[in-house]
């Protein structure tokens, strides 16, 4: 058990608890965070349920799949 804080754009902050081994996506769709809409359910097909993670964050939950890297090229809020 651990806790997160997701950050809307707005700046807006949520911190749950999660429990480790679920993914960032399923996690934010438990606690209802706003913005995280997960349309495929987790299996790359929609890029609806991307975040952006800041720094040395990505240490704590390594980087982006092959499948994630290339859902993402379809978003256009990349860069
Ligand atoms: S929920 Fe569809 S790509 Fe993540």
């Amino acid at each position: 058990m651990g806790s997160i804080t997701f950050i809307e754009h707005n700046g807006t902050e949520h911190i749950v608890d999660f429990e480790a081994g679920k993914s960032l996506m399923q996690i934010a769709l438990d606690n209802g965070i706003p913005g995280i809409d997960a349309d495929c359910g987790g299996v790359c097909a929609c890029g609806t349920c991307h975040v952006i993670i800041e720094g040395s964050a990505v240490n704590i939950t390594g980087g982006a799949t092959e499948d994630e890297l290339q859902m993402l090229d379809l978003t256009p809020e990349r860069s």
